[in-house]
């Protein structure tokens, strides 16, 4: 299976990615990279990986649309079966979400519905919370809302800095995604109806 990344930093997530493709515990290849921020370690990864990445700076364009348009012939070129956003902070219009409908996953930093948006690890422990995680979903129209796959749960200890909380959730990132992309390479994923199966069940 073909697959294109999308990503805004660092790109840990992207390197998981990449280091499960080559270990062949997924499926399928990394063909393309796509940043919409220049001088981004994300890119770094990629040319390591000699994986051909594409900035596509969102501050070049007028509206939400056009840039949207712009990644999405990007995409297309390489007529991937997958788009894997790993960070990519950016909002997507309903044509470019309408288009990849059920071919494109994100994973987001809470154990949603929890925290959709910001500051997911700040907010968690501001409220006292004690435990925390993140969620691999489908994406749709519905921001940080779409049909849950996989989640992977943290403690939050006392005295945790917004720091420790990160790290500790980026670990178990680094675990599900890789997994729930091989999942979809090996056609076990779909969405239908708003709802993601997995081998067919809910
Ligand atoms: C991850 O925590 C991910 O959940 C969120 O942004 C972070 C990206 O980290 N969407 P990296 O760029 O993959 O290291």
């Amino acid at each position: 299976k073909k697959i294109v990344v999308l990503v805004s930093g660092n790109g840990s997530n992207l390197q998981a990615i990449i280091d499960a493709c080559q270990s062949n515990q997924i499926n399928g290849k990394v063909v393309a990279v796509i940043s919409n921020q220049p001088n981004v370690y994300s890119l770094i990864r990629a040319k390591q990986a000699n994986i051909p990445s594409h900035v596509i700076n969102h501050k070049a364009f007028i509206s939400r649309e056009e840039f949207d348009d712009k990644v999405q012939q990007q995409i297309d070129c390489y007529q991937p079966d997958l788009i894997v956003l790993a960070g990519y902070m950016r909002i997507l219009t309903t044509d470019f979400v309408q288009h990849y409908a059920g071919k494109m996953l994100n994973i987001h930093p809470s154990l949603l519905p929890k925290y959709p948006g910001l500051h997911t690890h700040r907010r968690a422990i501001e409220a006292g919370d004690k435990e925390h995680g993140t969620t691999v979903h489908f994406v749709t129209e519905d921001l940080d809302g779409g049909p849950i796959i996989l989640q992977a749960k943290v403690p939050i200890f006392d005295n945790d800095t917004e720091q420790d909380v990160t790290e500790r959730v980026l670990t178990q990132e680094h675990r599900i995604y890789p997994l729930v992309v091989k999942w979809f390479c090996d056609n076990r994923l779909n969405m239908q109806d708003g709802k993601a199966y997995l081998d067919g069940k809910l």
